[in-house]
């Protein structure tokens, strides 16, 4: 097979919020950087995410870096690597700022400043108010950002090379040198090398059946780097979203009840006071998640099932409703025939969101399982494990993860290559054919079954197996299910084997991807025996520091099989500006 050869410094994979905030402050440098992307950029899933970034920019009353950084730690039930958690709470407030300069269209308070809400978990002083911290542009905030860095992007005259998915990489004598991609519009294979690759692929919700990610949420990147035989960090830990519109699964963003809505049950009972005295229907999403789950099981779900709860908006009335949550009005109409303005949403728990992933330093930086650094290759965004959200992520510290680390990324990146090497290396035959051979033999599979069954029987037992509340026995029960279908896909069938726009193969290297991380996932949450943030364990109920404050390392080899590796959590902060967070119970 021919290959189409492209030679730039830096090859930024994926299109999102990270990769195009790293994609344009490389363009700001003089290297060439080119950004790969499945999906036109602006179909990237950033697109979807609504209620805000957070940053202690104090616009809405005072605030501090460092209360925002005590909120993340204990939000991630101490897992959160206090270094990365310190470098992105101190840069949130200038990556904001920067951001408004691009031209984001933040909306305002009446002095003209960025309008900022409340969402879960942030506090002032330690704990003890209720912070407005969340920068927000209505209930599309993830839209604002996303146009506005591509229009960034094209304006510093980044190479884009759009609808190319990315197979594998490829890596000569230790070094990630580049990557191999089929053109999905030319049908090509294309061969790209670089002296840096920066995966910003995102995560891979879409190994749930029900999920708010978009349909090509499949952490391809993740997949690439398990195939590289490097491992992925903390994949046990999977966030369930409170309020995702129960049977469709689109979210219903945390500014709903930032701006002052509430649960109830089939009683019509308020319940989050119980549960979480203090912060109410405001405490962290694995604690709401699971008190939604705790009504439920005791019998208080509303519905014919009583499986879900309500999402109350109508007291806020019209005016905050139009100003402040217009695209969500829009979506329960459209989703759930709800108009909130007369009528609770119905909701329930829904994926949402990968803390884990490809292992990274402050530096965006790949590192192995001896936390050494993989050279020419970096991570950025939902896909990497920074492990700035340890075992739970805040709410709002998605968007700010994306973009404090997309520049970080960018900065290293020139850092690294001041000294660049003048010409890049061979890159062996071997290495290539490996890489399409695989490719080949998914596309002209010729077995026995359809990969679309694999697919709906992965996110059916990913969603019965790995769920809110897991123990032993169903965790282990979804291994052997997922190790199957892992088999299986060696059995599949596809019809179309043709090169061009052929959707069936994309889709179905996808599910490749989905498979070996979907295994990732079981692995690690059955070897964890505790519980710990978003990891809720019936049979240990309990946080265990002294067995457990670690993080997990799971490698996946090609015949579905782990191997495990720990490593500890930082738990000192980058600089003396702030103490450790010290451990304790967590209670909101
Ligand atoms: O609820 C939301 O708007 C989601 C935000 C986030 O995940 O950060």
């Amino acid at each position: 097979m021919d290959l189409v050869k492209h030679e730039h410094d830096v090859l930024v994979v994926g299109a999102g919020g990270s990769g195009l905030r790293a994609s344009m402050g490389l363009s700001q440098s003089d290297l060439s950087v080119a950004c790969i992307s499945k999906v036109f950029p602006t179909r990237s899933h950033t697109v979807a995410a609504q209620g805000g970034i957070s940053g202690a920019l104090g616009n809405m009353g005072e605030d501090d870096w460092r209360w925002h950084m005590y909120d993340t730690v204990k939000g991630s039930d101490w897992l959160g690597d206090q270094d990365s958690i310190e470098y992105m709470c101190k840069n949130a407030v200038e990556s904001i700022i920067e951001l408004e300069h691009y031209g984001v269209p933040f909306s305002r308070t009446e002095e003209g400043k960025i309008y900022q809400r409340p969402f879960g978990g942030m506090t002032t002083e330690y704990g003890k108010g209720i912070a407005q911290r969340t920068c927000a542009a209505a209930d599309r905030t993830g839209h604002a950002i996303l146009h506005t860095l591509y229009t960034q992007s094209l304006k510093n005259d980044v190479d884009f090379y759009i609808e190319y998915f990315v197979i594998d990489l490829l890596f000569e004598d230790g070094k990630c040198v580049g990557v191999l991609a089929w053109c999905l519009e030319d049908g090509k294979i294309h061969l790209f090398q670089s002296h840096m690759v920066i995966l910003a692929t995102g995560g891979y919700g879409r190994a749930y059946l029900s999920s708010t990610s978009a349909h090509t949420c499949t952490g391809d990147g993740n997949a690439m780097v398990l195939r590289a035989n490097l491992p992925l960090q903390d994949m046990e830990f999977i966030q369930f979203h409170p309020t995702g519109i129960y049977g469709a699964g689109c979210l219903i963003t945390e500014g709903a009840r930032g701006e002052g809505g509430y649960l109830t049950n089939s009683e019509g009972e308020r319940f989050m006071p119980k549960y979480a005295p203090n912060a109410k229907d405001l405490a962290s999403r694995d604690v709401v998640s699971r008190a939604i789950q705790m009504e439920v099981n005791a019998g208080r779900g509303v519905g014919l099932e009583k499986d879900h709860a309500h999402l109350h908006l109508e007291h806020l009335g019209p005016e905050t409703i139009n100003e402040r949550l217009p695209g969500i009005a829009e979506t329960a109409q459209i989703f759930a025939g709800v108009d909130v303005n007369k009528e609770p949403i119905p909701i329930i728990p829904t994926v949402h969101y990968n803390m884990g992933g490809t292992p990274t330093n402050y530096n965006t930086e790949v590192l192995s399982s001896d936390n050494t650094v993989i050279p020419g290759l970096m991570a950025v965004g939902e896909g990497a494990c920074v492990s700035v959200h340890g075992a739970n992520r805040l709410g709002s510290n998605s968007l700010l993860d994306l973009i404090v680390f997309g520049r970080s990324a960018a900065d290293r990146a020139i850092e690294v290559l001041k000294d660049k090497p003048e010409s890049h290396p061979n890159i062996s035959r071997s290495s290539i054919d490996k890489i399409l051979s695989r490719f080949d033999a998914i596309k002209n599979a010729n077995g026995d079954i359809n990969p679309y069954e694999i697919r709906d029987k992965m996110q059916r037992a990913m969603q019965k197996y790995a769920p809110v509340y897991r123990d032993q026995q169903t965790m282990d029960k979804g291994i052997e299910i997922m190790k199957g279908l892992f088999d299986d896909f060696s059995n599949i069938k596809l019809t179309d084997s043709s090169m061009i726009w052929n959707t069936d193969l994309a889709e179905t290297l996808e599910l490749n991807n989905l498979l070996y991380q979907s295994l990732a996932t079981l692995y690690s949450a059955s070897a964890r025996t505790e519980s710990r943030g978003s990891h809720a364990r019936d049979d240990y109920p309990e946080r265990d520091d002294d067995n457990w404050l670690k993080h997990s390392l799971v490698s996946v080899n090609d015949k579905g099989e782990a191997s495990y590796d720990y490593k500890d959590v930082e738990l000192k902060t980058l600089t003396d500006e702030m103490e450790t967070v010290e451990l304790k119970a967590r209670t909101y």
